[in-house]
Parts: structure tokens; C-alpha cells; sequence
């Protein structure tokens, strides 16, 4: 299985979970700095020493040397976010941090001194601290303003360095964590659904918006939606089970829908019926949203069931969006089930569904690993539960390649070990790159190679031959 030569392979990580100086050169306080336990437990008020991500594994500092390693893997691409509170350290701003910029500006530069196209989400988790406090987040329309010029910012600084942009990671996964998510102040279980799918409407003229304004800054840019993908299997060929996977997958599918038709589809306008939800909508929003995107990305983990039976509704362990277990597939140490084949699946029915090409930003295993002799007087992680968990998902991508999917590139997630999102642990790691720093702060942040670098060195060298 050969993969098509321009494929865009790569890593991924996100600002806030690797960049660690979270009060440096003018940045401001992100939601994610004051969630030192993930989305487990509620967040603080202000930022705790005991917060991994403060101190990440000092990606901020320490970028030219990990670049360096990317380059040596042979990364065509390099996905990550900018911090939106390094750029507006309040988010409502009137002018954006030099300091912040300048950062960026060194960091792409550093990619391209090897050749690797920068792949940029501009919202990833890390909505400044004070949006989420003052104005509850995406709940409040000025959102929409203040994301605008943000993004107006960074198009016109970053236009010559970045050709590859995401609007918001993951934007479903509002419904299921409105404040890491769309920084939301509102405890979840005080959030109507009124307000939630208002944010989400701002959310997504804000991501139209984002598009049409790139498209005009920057002519040659390519520019995409990320959804989070977590196919879902009916229980049992019972067709109640059969609808409720399929309403299950609606409340996801909405999302790309909206970005790659321009507009509500009727499954949504029926559940807003039902649940007497009135969108305030500006009399442009419906104008904008036909700003559509270049292309669909997604993050794949795992697939879930639904059922119509309560009895048989057993909740999988460890994952955002929950969803039902599926008796006949393995699961990671995190109890997140592990399903290769749901990957060519999700390809083949977001091709089907959109007939746009599609861009796996996020896949990978998140494991304890250890750090072993390598027998020549280093250190290296013998991590072949890894690379089978990626040479699966791989063969499973090459099998959608062949049914006709366009696939533009693969990032695997944590392509160097960074702090979880969900758990705020360093010690779920997903990397290529052995950071050492553990969970209790210790450790020197150097780097080691694990056996899976050489191996996805090898994948890329020949083109996924190697698998
Ligand atoms: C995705 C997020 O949901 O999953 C990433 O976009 C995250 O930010 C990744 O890190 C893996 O999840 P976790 O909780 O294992 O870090």
C-alpha cells in the first residue's frame, strides 16, 4: 500500500497542553490554566502550582530542538494552535500582545527551515480566562467580534507562513464540556440548552466568518472545520437501537454539516422544535454560514453504540462524549476502545456525507510508557503497543484510500508527549518523543526517541510502504 506522495504526514499538538510559560511575555490566563485536573473536577478560580500545563514540557522555549526531531521523522506537516491569550491576553483587547506574535513568527519559521507546513487551529481549548468570566463564554454574541479580530490578526501576520488553518478544535465537543470547550462559566448542569445551542450558533457563524475572511486575506489558504469523529454503532440490529444511533450521530454530524452545506439541516430544526429552542440569529448569519470550508478535519479515538434500552445504556469510560460500550473491542489503559476499523468506516461516511477531502488531524494511543536503557548508554521506551495501535489505524486509512476517499494527510495526536486534556496527567502519553516530566513536577524535560520514532520515520520515508 503506497500513499499518494503529496499526503501531508505529520504530529499534532495543542499550545496550551506543550507551551507551558503560561504567564510569559504578556500572556494572558487561559481556561486550561486553571484547570489543573482536566474536565474530572471543577476548575479554580486563578492558576495552582500543581497544573501541569503552567509548565507543559516547555515547548516554548524548547521548540527548535523538538522541530529538529519532527524533521528528522520526516514531517511534511506540524499541527498546533496558536494560544488566543498570547495574541489578546483578555480576549477583548483593542490591541493585540507584539510579544505574543513575535513567538509564532519564530516557531513557523523554525518549520519551515525544514521544510514542514505549518497546520494552525486558531481555538483549541484555551478561550482567554476573562471571556469565559465576564461574558460567559460563546453564550454571548461579542464572542463573535472579538474571535474576528483575533483571526484578522494572526491571517494578516501569519499569511505568507501558514497555508493550512483550522476554525475550532473538536467544535462538538461542546456538548459535552461547555467550559474547556466553548469557555462557557456556566456549570454544565445549570446550562440550558437554550443557551448551549446559542453558543454553538455563534460558534458557528464565528468559524463562516473565520472562512470568508481567510479566503479574502489569503487567496491560496485552504481552510477546515475539525469535528470530533466517534462513529456510532447501534447496539443491536433492533431499529430502535438503529434510530438512536442514528439521532446520536445527528447531534455530531450538525456540526460538519453546517460548515460544509452553509446552512441548518432539517434534523436540527425538528430537535429545536422539540426542545423549544429559539436561535437569536442577526439577519447576516444565514449570509455568512455559505461560507463554507475547504475541507473537513477530525480527530478519531474511537467508535460507540447507542441503544434504546436503558437497562443496556452502560457508559464507556474515559471519553469526552460518552456513548455506549462495545462488547467486541479491546480498550486502552484509559478505557478508550479501540476500533482501527472505525476509521475507514468514519472516512468512507464523511465522503459520502460531504464530498470533501478529509484530513485525520488526531489519532493516537495515550499509554504509561517507561523509560528504559537502550543499551548503547541512552534512554529510549520500547513502545510496540504503539506502533500497533498506528500501523492498524494506518492499514485502515490506506483501505479508505482505496475505496476512493481523498485523504489529505495524517497528524497523529501528542507526536512528542504533552499534558492530557481530559486528565491533565503527563503520564498518558501518546508521543514519539519521551518528555521527562512526570505528574508530580519532576523530572529534567529532556527528550528521548521511543522505538515508534523510528518506525513512523520509516512509514514516511517510503510513502506507508513500511506498514
Ligand atoms: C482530543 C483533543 O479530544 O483528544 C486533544 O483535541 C486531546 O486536545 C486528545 O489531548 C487526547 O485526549 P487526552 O485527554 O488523552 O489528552
Amino acid at each position: 500500500m503506497k500513499f499518494p506522495k503529496d499526503f501531508l504526514w505529520g504530529g499534532a499538538v495543542a499550545a496550551n497542553q506543550c507551551e507551558g510559560a503560561y504567564n510569559e511575555d504578556g500572556k494572558g490566563i487561559s481556561i486550561q490554566d486553571v484547570m489543573p485536573r482536566g474536565i474530572k473536577t471543577p476548575h479554580t478560580d486563578l492558576p495552582t502550582e500543581d497544573n501541569m500545563k503552567l509548565t507543559g514540557i516547555d515547548f516554548y522555549h524548547r521548540y527548535p530542538e523538538d522541530i529538529k526531531l519532527f524533521a528528522e521523522m520526516g514531517f511534511k506537516t506540524f499541527r498546533t494552535s496558536i494560544a488566543w491569550s498570547r495574541i489578546f491576553p483578555q480576549g477583548d483587547d483593542a490591541e493585540a500582545n507584539e510579544k505574543g506574535l513575535e513567538f509564532y513568527d519564530r516557531l513557523f519559521d523554525e518549520c519551515h527551515k525544514y521544510g514542514i507546513e505549518p497546520l494552525v487551529t486558531l481555538s483549541h481549548y484555551e478561550t482567554p480566562l476573562n471571556l469565559a468570566k465576564a461574558y460567559d463564554g460563546w453564550v454571548n454574541r461579542d464572542l463573535i467580534g472579538f474571535y474576528e479580530r483575533y483571526v484578522r490578526t494572526v491571517f494578516a501576520r501569519y499569511k505568507d507562513k501558514v497555508k493550512y488553518w483550522l476554525t475550532f478544535n473538536e467544535i462538538n465537543s461542546v456538548l459535552h464540556e461547555p467550559f474547556m470547550s466553548g469557555g462557557i462559566y456556566t456549570p454544565k448542569d445549570q446550562l440550558s440548552k437554550q443557551d448551549l445551542y446559542q453558543a454553538i450558533h455563534h460558534e458557528l457563524v464565528a468559524s463562516a466568518l473565520a472562512t470568508k475572511i481567510g479566503h479574502e486575506m489569503m487567496p491560496k489558504a485552504k481552510i477546515g472545520c475539525m469535528v470530533l469523529s466517534m462513529p456510532t454503532y447501534p447496539l443491536s440490529p433492533n431499529p430502535d437501537d438503529v434510530i438512536a444511533a442514528m439521532k446520536a450521530d445527528h447531534m455530531n454530524y450538525f456540526f460538519g454539516d453546517v460548515h460544509v452545506r452553509g446552512k441548518y439541516p432539517g434534523y436540527m430544526k425538528r430537535y429545536f422544535r422539540e426542545n423549544h429552542i429559539e436561535l437569536k440569529q442577526d439577519k447576516d448569519d444565514a449570509e455568512i454560514l455559505k461560507n463554507t470550508v475547504d475541507f473537513v478535519s477530525f480527530s478519531y479515538y474511537m467508535s460507540v453504540c447507542e441503544t434504546a434500552d436503558e437497562e443496556k445504556k452502560i457508559k464507556g469510560q474515559g471519553n469526552i462524549m460518552g456513548g455506549v460500550s462495545n462488547p467486541y473491542l479491546p480498550a486502552s489503559e484509559w478505557g478508550w476502545q479501540i476500533d482501527p476499523q472505525g476509521m475507514r468506516y468514519v472516512l468512507n461516511v464523511f465522503w459520502d456525507r460531504w464530498q470533501k477531502t478529509l484530513f485525520i488531524v488526531e489519532n493516537g494511543l495515550g499509554a504509561v510508557d517507561e523509560l528504559v536503557d537502550d543499551g548503547k548508554g541512552g534512554k529510549t521506551v520500547h513502545d510496540d503497543y504503539r506502533i500497533d495501535y498506528l500501523k492498524q489505524h494506518l492499514l485502515q486509512v490506506g483501505e479508505a484510500i482505496s475505496d476512493g476517499v481523498p485523504v489529505m494527510g495524517y497528524t497523529t495526536w501528542g507526536c512528542i508527549d504533552v499534558v492530557s486534556a481530559s486528565t491533565a496527567e503527563l503520564k498518558k502519553r501518546y508521543g514519539f518523543i519521551y518528555v521527562d516530566r512526570n505528574d508530580d513536577g519532576s523530572g529534567t524535560l529532556k527528550r528521548y526517541t521511543k522505538d515508534s520514532f523510528f518506525w513512523y520515520k520509516n512509514v514516511i520515508a517510503t510513502d506507508g510502504e513500511a506498514l
